[in-house]
Parts: C-alpha cells; sequence; structure tokens
C-alpha cells in the first residue's frame, strides 16, 4: 500500500513529504499550472526533494508527440514516470515506453476496458479518477473494485493508483476496493491524521500528566 501526492506545488508539498509516509508524487497539466512553474523545475525540484516516483504527464496528439516529450523527460532520472492519457495513441506510446523498461502511468481511466488495455499495453499503474466518476454518476469505487477483480483473475502486474480523490472516504475506500496506491492532494493527506477522540484523549493524557508532574 502506498500514498502519493497529487500535486506540484513544491512548498505545500514539502511539509507533507517530510512526514516521511509518501511514495511518490503525480501530477498533470492543469495542476502544473497552478504550480506556476514550468514542468522541468518542479520535477527538478521534485528530484532534489528525494522523491523516488515522480508521474509526468505528457501531451499531444499522436504516440510519437508524446514519445518525443517522454525523452525529455525521462533524461531528467530514473524517478520520472511517464504519465500517457488512456486513448488509442497513448496506449501506442504506453507500450512502446514499457518495452523499454520505463514506468508508464495510464490516466484518465474511467471504465474496466480501458483498464484492461492498458494493462496490455504494460502500464506500470493505470489511474481510474474516483471523484470524476462520481461527479459523473459513476461508481468510482465499485469500478476500482472491478479493476482488482480482473487483474487478480488475470495475474497482472499492473498496479491500481486511485487518482482524482477528494477526502478522506474515497482515500480509504479505494485502498479498500484494491487500488494499490492513491494519490492524494495534501489537504487530504493532513485529514487523514485527523480524529476528534483522538484530540479529546490527547487533551486529558495532557492534562493528567501536568497533575503526575505536579505531585513530584
Ligand atoms: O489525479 C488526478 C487529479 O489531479 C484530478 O483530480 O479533483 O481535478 O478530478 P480532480
Amino acid at each position: 500500500m502506498k500514498i502519493f501526492l497529487d500535486t506540484a506545488d513544491i512548498s505545500i508539498l514539502k511539509n507533507a513529504y517530510n512526514s516521511g509516509l509518501i511514495d511518490g508524487v503525480t501530477t498533470n497539466p492543469s495542476l502544473i499550472l497552478q504550480s506556476g512553474q514550468q514542468p522541468h523545475d518542479v520535477y527538478q525540484q521534485l528530484q532534489g526533494l528525494g522523491i523516488k516516483d515522480i508521474s509526468a504527464e505528457v501531451v499531444g496528439e499522436s504516440a510519437e508527440e508524446f514519445l518525443l516529450m517522454a525523452e525529455e523527460y525521462i533524461n531528467i532520472g530514473p524517478e520520472i514516470t511517464i504519465k500517457v492519457p488512456c486513448t488509442e495513441e497513448g496506449l501506442k506510446a504506453c507500450k512502446a515506453l514499457s518495452d523499454k523498461g520505463v514506468r508508464v502511468n495510464v490516466t484518465l481511466i474511467f471504465s474496466l476496458a480501458q483498464a484492461i488495455l492498458s494493462a496490455k499495453a504494460g502500464a506500470t499503474y493505470v489511474s481510474p479518477f474516483v471523484g470524476r466518476c462520481i461527479d459523473n454518476k459513476i461508481d468510482g469505487i465499485e469500478l476500482i473494485a472491478s479493476i482488482s477483480e480482473a487483474y487478480i483473475i488475470h495475474d497482472i502486474s499492473t498496479q491500481i493508483l486511485a487518482a482524482s480523490i477528494r477526502d478522506v472516504d474515497m482515500a480509504v475506500n479505494s485502498l479498500l476496493n484494491g487500488a494499490d496506491i492513491i494519490t492524494i492532494p495534501p489537504i487530504v493527506f493532513n485529514e487523514m491524521f485527523k480524529h476528534h477522540l483522538t484530540d479529546e484523549g490527547l487533551e486529558i493524557f495532557n492534562r493528567d500528566w501536568n497533575k503526575v508532574q505536579h505531585k513530584v
């Protein structure tokens, strides 16, 4: 079970990453735009922080265009995972890259059929978009469960990376239903630590501890 952060905002990411609980980072063109930085700068900074798995999304119309852009990102270092969209051209690029031993994350997965084809194309990861499924009245958690079942039946090594996670329930339910990895915004990661009973219990323990110390 792994936790990735879904962000390109280095300053926000640093804090969560320092927890020591983070296994990787995913980005997409929208997150890069929000960061206000150029993609290479973002990836080099993430690499500098010691992050071992960084998904960098390629953009284009054809497999050739995806591969050209992938080449630039691969040169950054072995930490880079190439993210391609789940289209016919995207999966051609996925096959070419995975045949060369490059990790590929196939993104924008909304159906079991897409997850099956991605596995055939040698994807390291498939990214079902749980939140956007739910936005569109598709049961995103059920999708994860069905991908997991199919991969287990056919002994497929492609890992399920649950994406578009908006809250803690989506995060934990994805893991409970077969996701190998969740990629979550830092704000959701921070929420995962919290429970009001922990806060209340801690307050009592701290109060009692102060009383113990005043007795000696
Ligand atoms: O990992 C994909 C994610 O960044 C998309 O999330 O909330 O825009 O659907 P969202």
